[in-house]
């Protein structure tokens, strides 16, 4: 028999729905603020605590399912994709946001059996939960946001009327810095429409979706910014690579995502890589 995991999907937008709570109480509130990997590289306890809910409930629910979530990474546990049912979590996506208020924080959540690096996972939500838009895409069975279809703009080969969605990213060395901002330059200078940061990759790449942005593109953001987010771009339509013009891999700290091939590939001659250290890379 064929797997079908609409049952896991549909557990996974009630929890996220109900975990949404959490963020939104304390979303106003005074937050203690902990770096990461650099002095833009934030966590706070209502990361840990809603990563916490959510692998408890998934794992009371499906014992036997796994997970790679953002702060149990942070941790120490090593990011490690197996042939099972496995459960891609950021808690808050757009941390920095969450801690000055800035009104674009999400929930993302994938899902992805027998190591499906390259291909589409099975289905991936992103919860806006200030903005209340829930987006979920199924493979084959089309992307959604508040219950509406999706479809990516169709915007097919002029990069010149394209808006590009991007991020600063965390990074604060100079290579990073330098590379970032040429190929902003770069992308201005043809010159598109206009270049967007909303500060969380997951909620970035669901406007590619919606056909409100022709375009993203992303160096150095991690597995679980962009796997839930991924697969409701391809089902909306567009498609997903990596910024050198590869197929897409979730852990290689690259994408694109487009409303066309042809977009994609014309944004990957423009911009360039800084190196990253691989997610899976132990
Ligand atoms: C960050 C956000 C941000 C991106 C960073 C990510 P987090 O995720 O997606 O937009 O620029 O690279 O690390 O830490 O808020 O989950």
């Amino acid at each position: 028999i064929m797997s079908d995991w609409t049952e896991c999907l549909k557990f996974g937008i009630n929890l996220t729905k109900q975990t949404s709570e959490i963020i939104l109480n304390a979303f106003k509130q005074q937050k203690q603020v902990h770096l990461k990997s650099s002095q833009a590289d934030l966590v706070t306890e209502t990361d840990l605590r809603v990563e916490t809910i959510l692998k408890s409930a998934i794992r009371d629910k499906y014992p036997v399912h796994r997970f790679i979530g953002e702060e149990s990474v942070a941790a120490g546990e090593c990011v490690e994709l197996t042939d099972s049912p496995t459960w891609i979590i950021d808690p808050i996506d757009g941390t920095a946001n969450f801690v000055h208020r800035f009104p674009f924080v999400a929930i993302s959540i994938a899902f992805t059996v027998n190591k499906q690096v390259k291909a589409p996972m099975e289905f991936g939500i992103v919860y806006s939960c200030v903005e209340d838009k829930l987006f979920y895409a199924q493979k084959g069975r089309g992307a959604f946001l508040n219950g509406e279809p999706l479809n990516a703009s169709g915007q097919e080969v002029d990069i010149s009327r394209c808006v590009v969605v991007t991020e600063i990213g965390a990074e604060r060395d100079d290579l990073a810095l330098s590379t970032m901002t040429s190929n902003i330059f770069r992308l201005l200078r043809i010159p598109v429409h206009g270049v967007r940061a909303l500060g969380t990759a997951a909620v970035d790449m669901c406007q590619v979706a919606t056909g409100g942005a022709d375009a993203y593109y992303h160096i150095g953001m991690h597995c679980w910014d962009i796997a839930a987010s991924s697969i409701i771009v391809q089902e909306a339509g567009g498609v997903v690579m990596d910024t050198d013009g590869s197929p897409f891999d979730m852990m290689s700290r690259r994408v694109i995502a487009a409303s066309s091939t042809a977009v994609a590939n014309r944004i990957s001659q423009v911009i360039q890589a800084f190196p990253c250290r691989r997610d899976d890379e132990d």
